[in-house]
C-alpha cells in the first residue's frame, strides 16, 4: 500500500539518487512538463484531425512517470553510476506516454505527425508491429527527446513513447496483467505458446478492421 510518508526503505533509495528533496522534485516536474508537452501537441494534431476528417486517430492516450525505485533499479541493472545525470542521460523511459490509437494506419500517421516536428528529436524507434517480440507482443517504440522550457533555460528530455491500436493494447494489457498475477517458476505448459497464438489472432482482426475501414472509406 502506499502512503504520502516514504518507508524508511524508500526514503534509503531516494537518498541515493538525490542530495535534497528539492532534487526529487525538480526532476519530477520536468518529465511531468515534458509528457504535458507532448500531450498538448497530440491533443492539437487530434483536434485538427477531427476538423479535418470528422474523425480522431487517437483512442486514448496514457502516462506515467518511473518511480525512484525503478529509477535506481534500472541504473543498477546496466551498470550505470546512480546520479541524476545518468538517469536523464541514459534512462529512456522515465517519462512514458503510451497513444493507443483506433486503426493500425493511426499508429503510422501520429508517428509521422510527430516526427515532423522539428523541436522533437527521434533517439531510437523499435517498430514491434513490423517485427513483433518473441511473445508476440506490437507497439512502435519512439524514443524522443523534446523541448522543456523552463524559467532560465530550454532542456530537451528524453522520453519513450510507445504507439499501438486499441487491439494492440487488448492484449499487451491482459498479457502484463496476467505476467505479473503468474508465478514464474509454475507457469503451465504451453502458456507461451498461447500467448503468442492471441497475439497473431488479434492481428489478424486488427488488419480486418483496417481492411474495413478502407473500403467503407473508398465507398463513400
Ligand atoms: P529498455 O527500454 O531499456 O527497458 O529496453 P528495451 O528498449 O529493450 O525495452 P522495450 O522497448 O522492448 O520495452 C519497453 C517497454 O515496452 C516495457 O516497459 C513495456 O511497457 C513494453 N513492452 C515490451 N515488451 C512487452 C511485452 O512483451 N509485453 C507487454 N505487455 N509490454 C511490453
Ligand atoms: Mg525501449
Amino acid at each position: 500500500m502506499s502512503s504520502l510518508v516514504p518507508s524508511p526503505a524508500q526514503a534509503n533509495t531516494m537518498s541515493r539518487l538525490f542530495s535534497s528533496y528539492q532534487e526529487f522534485l525538480q526532476l519530477q516536474h520536468l518529465y511531468n512538463a515534458a509528457i504535458k508537452e507532448v500531450k498538448m501537441r497530440l491533443e492539437v494534431l487530434n483536434d485538427e484531425f477531427r476538423v479535418t476528417y470528422e474523425r480522431s486517430p487517437i483512442h486514448h492516450i496514457e502516462s506515467r512517470l518511473k518511480t525512484t525505485e525503478s529509477i535506481v533499479e534500472k541504473l543498477e541493472r546496466k551498470g550505470l553510476p546512480i546520479t541524476i545525470a545518468a538517469a536523464k542521460e541514459r534512462l529512456n523511459d522515465i517519462g512514458g506516454i503510451r497513444i493507443v490509437c483506433n486503426y493500425i494506419d493511426d499508429v503510422y500517421a501520429v508517428e509521422k505527425m510527430l516526427l515532423r516536428q522539428s523541436d522533437i528529436e527521434l533517439v531510437k524507434r523499435q517498430d514491434y508491429i513490423a517485427q513483433p517480440n518473441y511473445n508476440g507482443y506490437r507497439s512502435l517504440h519512439l524514443d524522443m527527446r523534446v523541448p522543456v522550457n523552463l524559467s532560465a533555460r530550454t532542456e530537451s528530455v528524453l522520453v519513450e513513447i510507445q504507439i499501438r491500436s486499441v487491439a494492440m493494447d487488448f492484449w499487451a494489457s491482459l498479457e502484463h496483467d496476467l505476467r505479473y498475477k503468474a508465478d514464474k517458476t509454475t507457469l503451465p505448459e504451453g502458456i507461451n505458446e498461447e500467448m503468442l497464438q492471441c497475439a497473431d489472432e488479434i492481428a489478424v482482426i486488427d488488419r480486418k478492421m483496417q481492411d474495413m475501414y478502407d473500403r467503407i472509406q473508398a465507398a463513400k
